[in-house]
């Protein structure tokens, strides 16, 4: 990278990040220019955050940075198709804090344990012993997108036959600039305009609300105990959820639990393999399994950043912040602080503590469903490091294009077994 692109966009754009997240760009800007001013070509430019404090600080500080105005992306939207499509994660207290409260029961670490314990042993057994009885398999398409998808499904109450669907846009809307994920978007920014009113400005937005819709009114006479029955009954501040608040809701829901954990597994997989000695260990040592999906959390790090905005004139750490600034904070270099972790470049399942911050920096917004990702992944691994002996990568890995998820498209691998 020349030094003249390190203060713009370009250095952190969506091809930056698809060989790899650019770590060693992360480990200058921490130590040089931790809150480091951005120019973009389309846009008013934006703050950098780098350091784990700092970013710890801004995601807890809801006071001063705001989720709602301007959103949780880079990309600035109208005001009008912002509200159009906002959802939990970009609402700010105290609407915020009732929406969060219609759900949050659901996602304790009670409940989850209660409720999906059973389920996901059944499902992770049986789509191993799927993966398994092939000699090759792709540990993405087949284990790793698939565990999230019919929790998800399940969760949601979407029938069987839908599932694929959905999770094809729920890929479509988070994918950025990747031409095959997003092939409707990737390669006409104008087109990305046109559909600034649905989630993430993707046609697929557009496409989930009308199945959203649908859904409705196939389970009008239908309610169950899943979430999306409770979004159709459950009341905000006294009424019921408008259709576009219960579509939004939907969208949000398929986008944040579905890639994000096949993310975690597909990049778990992929350090498994690539330092034999940590599988070994776990495999000789299962008290070790808390201690190993939480460094799979912070060694994965699906979401790279996300966004927030000054709501006043402020500071993060030495550098003066504008009411009204664009503020981006980058996990995929907080989880990477060498002043808050040792060796951050060592993947150790024994690390401790280790306060990660893969599923925020602990604010408000800190992510709802973080107990059944963490059990999908304890369930997973364990099942791994039960009934594997090695782990070997058996082709071409397949990257994401896009500077928001840590995406892994495909990971074909061959295994032995114990
Ligand atoms: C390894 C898997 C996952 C990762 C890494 C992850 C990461 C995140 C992150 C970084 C946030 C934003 C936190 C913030 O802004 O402070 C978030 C929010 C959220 N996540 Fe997750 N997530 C995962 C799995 C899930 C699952 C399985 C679900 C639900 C089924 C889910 C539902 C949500 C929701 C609803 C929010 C918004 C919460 C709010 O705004 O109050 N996530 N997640």
């Amino acid at each position: 990278m020349t030094p003249t692109n390190v203060y713009t966009h370009q250095a952190l754009s969506d091809l930056a990040f698809e060989d790899g997240v650019p770590y060693a760009y992360f480990d200058a800007a921490r130590r040089e220019d931790p809150v480091r001013w951005i120019e973009e070509e389309d846009g008013p430019g934006y703050w950098s955050v780098t350091r784990y404090t700092d970013v710890v600080a801004v995601t807890r500080n809801f006071q001063e940075f705001s989720s709602e105005i301007g959103g949780t992306t880079r990309e600035d939207i109208e005001p009008a198709d912002l509200l159009a499509r906002q959802t939990l994660i970009d609402t700010d207290a105290p609407l915020h804090t009732a929406m969060r409260r219609l759900l949050s029961p659901r996602f304790t670490p009670g409940s989850v344990h209660k409720e999906w314990v059973g389920f996901v042993e059944e499902l992770v057994e049986k789509t191993l012993g799927e993966a398994f009885s092939r000699p090759r398999f792709d540990f993405v398409a087949d284990v790793a997108a698939v565990v999230p998808m019919v929790v998800l499904g399940e969760l949601l109450g979407v029938p069987v036959e839908d599932r694929a669907y959905l999770k094809s846009l729920g890929d479509e809307m988070i994918a950025g600039s990747d031409p095959d994920h997003a092939p409707r978007t990737a390669t006409s920014p104008q087109n990305v305009k046109e559909n600034s009113g649905y989630p993430f400005s993707s046609p697929a937005g557009r496409d989930i609300w009308e199945y959203a819709d649908k859904l409705r009114d196939r389970r009008r006479d239908n309610l169950g105990h899943d979430v999306f029955s409770l979004l159709m009954t459950g009341t905000l501040n006294g009424r019921k959820l408008t259709t576009r608040e219960l579509d939004n809701f939907f969208s949000l829901l398929v986008v944040a639990g579905n890639e994000t954990t096949r993310m975690a597994l597909s990049h778990g997989l992929l350090a498994f393999a690539q330092h034999p000695e940590q599988f070994r260990r776990l495999k000789d040592d299962p008290s070790l399994l808390g201690t190993a999906v939480e460094e799979v959390l912070r060694w994965a790090t699906p979401i790279h950043h996300f966004r927030r905005t000054a709501l006043k004139d402020t500071t993060i750490g030495e550098t003066s912040i504008k009411a009204g600034d664009k503020v981006l904070i980058w996990y995929a270099s907080a989880n990477r602080d060498e002043t808050v972790f040792d060796d951050p470049y060592a993947f150790d399942i024994g690390r401790k503590p280790n306060p990660h911050v893969a599923f925020g920096g602990g604010g408000p917004h800190i992510c709802m469903g973080n107990s059944l990702a963490r059990l999908e992944l304890q369930v997973v691994f364990r099942e791994l490091a039960a009934r594997v002996e090695t782990i070997a990568i058996d082709g071409p890995i397949h990257r994401l294009r896009s500077n928001l998820t840590h995406g892994i498209k495909s990971l074909p691998v061959h295994l032995t077994y114990a």
